[in-house]
């Protein structure tokens, strides 16, 4: 699982808590709502009481209760529509209202949320097809093999930016016998190093005249097959899977290798003086 794949996971799980916290709260305001519920049947039933007494005491003079007519044909063939009218108080009204403004605020607030982690997961989500997390065509292997050796007999790394590695040389038969051996790092001749400095994720430049890796950011240095030379890096460079097929090299970013420190190097470092 990549470094990536593990911050969504954290980012996934913390939104799930929050989302569990909030709907707790939502579920809560409800247990509230059927208090306030009995609370507005005993206003309703006060405010019969007190629409009676009015009416009783002064028939003319305006009461909570009306009467709605319709028309004359209706109200000689049926009884009159009653129309009631329930009276709550300042306090009922206020809790209402902010009843209804901490449901607002709290779905204001898990729209927020729900947007924040598809962004987020969206993001570091490794992609399915194409791009830094899948299958990367590096090209084919003969044109890399043109591209990786200079004239005078010395490596040139093949820089895949899609892929965020380095291409180099590295063969089969130089692995036997080392943490190389076994995982399949190495196809057609080729590895492909991860560019990000495993001490701290600088991007570690390669250095022509040392024919090595030489970290700008506080010193490590790795050979040209990615292995720890000197510095505070705990290990090698990780590397991705890669494959042949078709006479192309492909490579897996989606899987990364770590390696340990090699007691002893398949290749020389320095072969020169560091940049
Ligand atoms: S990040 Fe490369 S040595 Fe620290």
């Amino acid at each position: 699982m990549t470094n990536g794949q593990i911050i969504a996971l954290a980012i996934g799980l913390i939104a799930l808590v929050g989302a569990i916290g909030i709907f707790s709260l939502a579920f809560r305001r409800e247990r509230t709502k059927s208090t306030v519920g009995t609370f507005d049947r005993e206003a309703k039933v006060a405010s019969r009481r007190r629409s009676k007494e009015v009416g009783a005491a002064s028939p003319d003079a305006g009461t909570v209760t009306t009467l709605v007519e319709e028309d004359d044909a209706a109200t000689t063939a049926e009884a009159p529509v009653e129309t009631e009218v329930i009276t709550v108080t300042r306090n009922q009204f206020d809790e209402s209202r902010r009843r209804f403004l901490n449901r607002a605020i709290g779905a204001s607030f898990g729209l927020y949320l729900a947007a924040f982690l598809g962004t987020t997961l969206a993001f570091l989500w490794p992609k399915l097809q194409g791009g830094f997390g899948s299958v990367i065509d590096a090209g084919d292997v003969d044109e890399i093999r043109r591209l990786t050796a200079t004239p005078e007999g010395r490596i040139q790394p093949l820089y895949i930016a899609e892929a965020q590695s380095y291409v180099m040389p590295f063969e089969e038969s130089e692995a036997a016998g080392t943490s190389f051996d076994g995982i399949p790092v190495i196809a057609g001749g080729f590895t492909a190093l991860w560019q990000k400095c495993v001490h701290l994720g600088c991007r570690v430049p390669w250095c022509a005249s040392s024919q090595g890796f030489e970290c700008p950011c506080h010193g490590s240095k790795y050979n040209a097959h990615g292995e720890y030379f000197a510095g505070p890096a705990p290990r090698n460079l990780d590397r991705f899977q890669v494959a042949v097929e078709n006479g192309r090299l492909l490579i897996n970013t989606g899987i990364v290798e770590q390696t340990p420190k090699a007691d002893k190097p398949t290749i020389v470092y320095p072969q020169g003086p560091s940049c």
